[in-house]
């Protein structure tokens, strides 16, 4: 909250021009400054929204506050709690509240992003099994990368996916780049990958000293096009450099077409690494993603679906390159008295205080998985009559974790963009977020090959035109409902 000092630096009278409104709303950083008359007597607030549509209106900078329409603020008393002043603010759907004296001058002014607590994209729901195995981590003074909690989580997660075998490491990104090491990919082999995705899809390509080639998305899932792929092989085979394996992504908790990418990697015989980190719950035809491929992955970092605070797990059914995945990730230390190491290994290995939170965490997975899909399902339900909106699909069959809450706004019906909505819901303390920016626009990826999925560039499209609504699943209805209003709003005042 401002109180009575530092009031008076956000004072306007009605003399300001629309140029000395703009500077000091600059400089003070604040979103709102206050119109008073000559006694000091509040008339409104004035946002940078309401200059903006001034200009819209034909005015110039050099125009005065005159022009604004006359507004009646909404004020409350000073001194009122912070809650009270919140409650106000979700009644009035207002982010800035002015409190005002007997005699109508503000004294205060309440701000929502100091009041309510930020509405973030996705935060860590702990369940009640947590703290339970840790503390028996505690108890048997297993604090270290190896323990009863790490073979347990192992052991449960396997089950869960129904694979054979699981090796629980440090990252998510690690897990891949495991994956590429027991593939023996190295400097001069190419890899192809999904280009829509987080970097660390791609990242471990480079650690192993290889090339990435970039593949497009289909609009069916958003997740790799099997078309763009068959023509990348088609391209490898002519210049007789045929990829050494194949990263496939299943974003936000949506499989890719799994089926065909596997007929297509198997017939040009390339083995596939599942990009699961998003998708863990999710199933691709009653079958868990990360389970077709030589290998698959899961990432338990903070804002995944489940979270071990930071974490990752790499699934196969190949018993013998899980156990030398945790060779691996161990030093690649030799079974001998004494420390001896005949190759190149990492420091990978998850901690058994960390696998502790990822059991519990394990325990409640169904539940969340149906909490963000219901989300997901309100998001759409309540914004149906928003015809500009396009929601993330799923197709017939599989079954999407809907990690993240993910649309596209339809150009063709409206001009407002991303980044519109992702500032305007920032302003009422909501956290939004661009979908990825696809790799082979990153400037870290320069000069790699890509294949579209048709004549457009459909990744640039999703990540030009899309976004992603908080989706944490211990979000309450009334978040859900809040940042649904905002949304109706923006759009409907764009
Ligand atoms: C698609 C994707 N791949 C890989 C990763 C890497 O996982 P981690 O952060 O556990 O290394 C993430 C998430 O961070 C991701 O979203």
């Amino acid at each position: 909250m401002k109180s009575s000092g530092c009031i008076d630096q956000i004072l306007v009278s009605s003399q300001y021009t629309l140029k000395e409104v703009f500077r000091l709303l600059d400089k003070t950083g604040d979103s709102v400054l206050l119109l008073v008359d000559n006694n000091g007597i509040l008339q409104r607030t004035v946002t940078d929204g309401d200059i903006r549509r001034l200009l819209l209106a034909g005015f110039d900078l050099n125009d005065t506050l005159t022009q604004l329409p006359e507004k009646n603020p909404i004020t409350v008393e000073a001194g009122i709690s912070d809650s009270d002043a919140l409650t106000v603010m979700n009644k009035y759907e207002v982010s800035q509240l002015p409190a005002i004296d007997g005699n109508g001058r503000p004294v205060a002014l309440y701000l929502r992003s100091d009041i309510q607590p930020r509405i973030l994209l996705s935060i860590p729901h702990m369940g009640e099994l947590e703290k339970k195995y840790v503390e028996d981590a505690f108890q048997s003074n297993w604090i270290a990368p190896q323990g009863p909690n790490v073979d347990g989580f192992e052991q449960e997660i396997a089950e869960y996916v129904k694979t054979g075998h699981a090796a629980a490491v440090s990252s998510g990104t690690a897990a891949i780049h495991l994956a590429l090491r027991l593939l023996n990919v190295g400097v001069g082999d190419t890899v192809f990958c999904s280009s829509f995705t987080f970097v660390a899809s791609a990242s471990p390509i480079l650690y192993q000293g290889a090339q990435p080639v970039f593949i497009d998305s289909e609009p069916d899932t958003w997740n790799m096009s099997p078309q763009a792929l068959e023509r990348a092989f088609q391209a490898s085979i002519a210049t007789g450099q045929k990829p050494k394996a194949v990263i496939v992504v299943h974003l936000y908790g949506q499989s890719a077409k799994i089926s065909e990418i596997m007929t297509i990697c198997d017939c040009y015989n390339v083995p596939v690494i599942e990009d699961a980190a998003e998708s863990l719950g999710g199933l691709y035809k009653g079958r868990h993603t990360g389970t077709f491929g030589k290998f698959g992955i899961f990432s338990f970092n903070g804002n995944k679906i489940i979270t071990t605070s930071g974490g990752g797990m790499l699934i196969s059914e190949d018993r013998a390159s899980i156990e030398r995945a945790r060779y691996l990730a161990t030093q690649a230390r030799m079974s001998e008295p004494h420390y001896e190491h005949t190759e190149l290994g990492y420091n990978y290995r998850m901690s058994n205080v960390l696998a502790g939170i990822g059991r519990g965490q394990l325990a409640v997975l169904d539940e969340r998985v149906s909490a963000r899909r219901k989300i997901f399902a309100h998001y759409k339900q309540s914004l149906s009559d928003i015809d500009c909106l396009e929601w993330m699909p799923e197709p017939a069959g599989d079954y999407s974790n809907r990690w993240l809450t993910a649309v596209r706004l339809n150009h063709e019906k409206t001009d407002i963009r991303p980044s519109d909505i992702i500032a305007k819901l920032s302003y009422f303390n909501i956290e939004a977020r661009h979908l990825w920016k696809p790799m082979h626009l990153q400037p870290l990826f320069s000069g790699a090959p890509y294949f579209y999925h048709s004549d457009v560039d459909f990744c640039k499209c999703l990540f030009e035109t899309g976004f992603c609504l908080p989706s944490g699943s211990s979000m309450r209805e009334d978040e859900i409902g809040f940042v649904v209003r905002k949304i109706k709003d923006i759009i409907g005042s764009w």
